[in-house]
């Protein structure tokens, strides 16, 4: 048997990169997997790759009716739902708040944000009730940038500290019917976008000159990660056999910012 047998999974942004990584580890633990991204091509090259088991969702994780609609396809699907991963998320290109013209503040705010952290809140929402009848759990991928600065700009450092802090007061608000925890993944090989038009030299962040050595430099195990490095991290939390008694709680998966 493997880890996730019989287990029914909703993932944000799972079309690339990191939620990517843990659709693909879901479904080889034995999960079925509903895929929720705004970007169709990358949806449709993963149904390619993976026929059995899997569907996708096409729609933004801004918007509420979106949310809901990608629950009631996995549950039309799937017959339930067990885990929501929370995932998708824009940075920031390291911006800080000083080159951040006075009279865009307020729209980049919005913009990334309403991704970063309203998105999730529209996720979990839309799930809740799917979750709770199953006795299911909520993943949030977080970031180092969730409790240190200097892993992105002011706005993104910001909205990952205040996933931290949802964790936690959703632990406190879905117990004891759903655990609510999170992944901390430091600097990762994926071609992150940033909020459009926050820098003109904005680029996907592992195109970025120097990313991967200073990456792998800024930390105690002299290495950045790969999507797939942190995805057991989601099994274990997913799995209420694995983690019955952890809830409110962030694993770090970033190569030891902690003892830096
Ligand atoms: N890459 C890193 O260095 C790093 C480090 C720490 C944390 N993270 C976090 O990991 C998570 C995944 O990031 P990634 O690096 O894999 O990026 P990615 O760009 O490879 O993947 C993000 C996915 O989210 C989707 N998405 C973006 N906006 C969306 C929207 N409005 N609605 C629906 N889907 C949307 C994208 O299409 C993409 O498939 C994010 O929460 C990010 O903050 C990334």
């Amino acid at each position: 048997m493997t880890v996730l047998d019989s287990k029914v999974a909703l993932v944000s942004g799972g079309a690339d990169g990191i939620g990517r990584a843990v659709v693909e580890r879901y479904l080889a633990e034995g999960a079925r997997v509903a895929v929720f991204d705004i970007n169709a091509d990358k949806l449709e090259s993963l149904a390619r790759d993976f026929p059995e088991g899997l569907i996708t969702v096409q729609g933004d994780v801004t918007r509420y009716e979106d949310n809901e609609r990608a629950v009631a396809e996995t549950v039309a699907a799937f017959g339930k739902l067990d885990i929501f991963v929370g995932n998708a998320a824009l940075f920031d290109y390291f911006v800080p708040l000083r080159k951040i013209a006075p009279e865009s503040l307020a729209e980049n705010f919005d913009r990334l944000f309403h991704v970063n952290v309203m998105g999730y809140l529209n996720g979990v929402r839309a799930a809740q009730e799917a979750l709770k009848a199953s006795g299911g759990s909520v993943i949030l991928t977080v970031s180092n940038s969730g409790f240190y600065p200097g892993g992105g700009g002011i706005l993104y450092v910001t909205s990952k500290h205040a996933v931290v802090g949802m964790i936690k007061q959703l632990a406190y608000e879905m117990a004891p019917d759903v655990r609510v925890n999170g992944v901390s993944p430091g600097a990762t090989d994926t071609e992150m976008k940033s909020v459009e038009g926050i820098s003109g030299r904005a680029q996907p962040l592992n195109h970025i000159p120097g990313f991967h050595e200073n990456a792998a430099n800024a930390v105690p195990l002299k290495r950045m990660a790969s999507p797939a490095d942190h995805a057991a991290l989601y099994v274990v939390l997913g799995s209420s056999e694995q983690s019955p008694m952890t809830t409110g709680c962030v694993i770090h998966s970033d190569g030891g910012w902690v003892a830096r």
